[in-house]
């Protein structure tokens, strides 16, 4: 098993450039294979996520060549199953984006029910009421979701949440439905809108992502496309947060700043500098930074994927911080780690109260999830001594080449084998 080991204190300094996101990967691979054409997708992030989506999607048929390490070409024309295995869903809860995609295609699908996770039990009953409304019939039995409707009709759907999932999925099954369908209260945030541009360039016909009210005009047949993946907004916003946990400066390159805002606004709003350009932000940190409230919001507000590398940089600022997280139910486990660093933490509800600390010191915490993990990594970063994060596997999901990226821009931190003991000797040697 592998683990980040990290010798904390220096600032990070000069430049990275940000891969695809994640988010909109997923829900736009699984829009390929609507089409019997092909669709070449470029800045692809190379992560154990999309590879997984991809693999399910050429168990059931698709062809899938791999161009180079972020471009791939999808042909959907010869899938032979509407299937998608129980082991597809337990690696990756977005498989269940292929329900959406089947449904509409072939007007049936069958898709293992996805677990709860470590961030909350993750139910999908908006993105079922969806398909029901679209005139699909929905069963579940055995672990399996079974879809399958004699034709689809538009409909008018009001979510009960925003819900980024049920929003894609939903736009997926719905454009090539017949008639008009309108989505209340849809999920806003930027890879919902990068799915429907992907969508609107296989001839797709939808209007308003990005809003709380999409509207799809059921086509007949999609097409072949080529299409690149918009930067992803948390490897993004991860980046300039251990930019300036550090007191660093660092150019975080290929990005688009108004995907930012929520983040920028609130390093600014505890003394970061963050210098905007078209396509970079500088993030500058000098001094102690000052303390915030967060409530993480559906976007345009803070992100919840960003919420635990937040926690861990007001862990160490000037003051009393109070992050609410109301997009989950138990998104706060990675706090029990971050206080065995010594930060000063307490949790009622979906509530952190943090009582910034002058310093952390290493310790050896385990990765308890994707974003959890990345947070442990930024208080190592900064944290007196040895930090050595287990469970990389559950970062590595959504971050490509995150210790080389990092060590990029001064970080002194590698990913070595927990038992070899010699590798751990030799970088201790070297950075000390
Ligand atoms: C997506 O999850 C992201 N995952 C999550 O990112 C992200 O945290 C989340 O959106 C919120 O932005 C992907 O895009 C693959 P939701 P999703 O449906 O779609 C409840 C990461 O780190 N809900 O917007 O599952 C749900 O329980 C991951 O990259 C229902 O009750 O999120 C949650 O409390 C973690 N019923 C809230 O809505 C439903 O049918 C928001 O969930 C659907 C959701």
């Amino acid at each position: 098993m592998e683990q980040y080991i990290i010798k904390g204190g220096k600032a990070l300094q000069g430049e990275v450039s940000i891969g695809g996101a994640k988010n909109a990967a997923l829900g736009i691979i699984a829009a390929a294979i609507m089409t019997d054409e092909t669709v070449t997708i470029d800045n692809l992030p190379d992560i154990r996520d999309i590879n997984v989506l991809l693999q399910a999607i050429e168990e059931i048929g698709a062809k899938v060549e791999r161009v180079n390490k972020h471009t791939v070409k999808i042909n959907g024309k010869n899938i032979d199953s509407i299937s998608i295995d129980y082991e597809f869903i337990r690696k990756i809860r977005a498989s269940y984006y292929l329900l959406g995609a089947l449904l509409g295609k072939y007007k049936r699908a069958q898709v293992a029910l996805p677990g709860g996770c470590n961030i909350g039990s993750r139910p999908i009953d908006q993105h079922i009421k969806g398909f029901e409304a679209l005139g699909a019939s929905v069963r579940i039995e055995h672990g399996m979701i079974e879809a399958e409707a004699v034709e689809l009709m538009g409909n008018h759907i009001y979510l009960d949440m925003a819900s980024v999932g049920a929003t894609i999925n939903i736009m997926l099954a719905a454009c090539l439905a017949d008639g008009q369908t309108i989505l209340e209260n849809s999920a806003k945030e930027p890879h919902i809108v990068d799915v429907a541009n992907f969508l609107n360039s296989m001839g797709a016909n939808i209007k308003g992502a990005g809003t709380d009210v999409i509207r799809i005009k059921g086509v007949k047949a999609l097409k072949g496309s080529e299409y690149a993946i918009i930067p992803d907004q948390i490897e993004a916003g991860t980046f300039m947060l251990a930019a300036a946990a550090t007191k660093g400066n660092v150019l975080i390159k290929n990005v688009i700043p108004k995907h930012l805002e929520a983040i920028t606004a609130k390093l600014v709003e505890v003394g970061v500098t963050v210098e905007e350009y078209d396509d970079a932000v500088r993030v500058i940190s000098t001094k102690r930074l000052g303390h915030a409230h967060i409530k993480t919001l559906p976007y345009p507000g803070f992100p919840t994927d960003m919420q635990p590398q937040m926690t861990a940089l007001l862990a160490m600022s000037q003051g009393t911080s109070i992050v609410t997280e109301s997009i989950f139910e138990n998104r706060f486990k990675y706090v029990d780690e971050l206080s065995r660093m010594g930060a000063s933490i307490k949790v009622e509800g979906n509530t952190a109260i943090i009582d910034g600390v002058k310093g952390l010191t290493g310790a050896i915490v385990s990765a308890p999830d994707l974003r959890a993990g990345a947070a442990l990594v930024i208080a190592g970063l900064v944290a007196e001594g040895f930090t050595f994060v287990e469970q990389v596997e559950y970062i590595e999901r959504g971050y490509e080449d995150f210790e080389r990226k990092m060590q990029s821009i001064g970080a002194s931190m590698e990913k070595i084998d927990v038992e070899d003991e010699k590798a751990i000797r030799k970088f201790k040697l070297r950075v000390s």
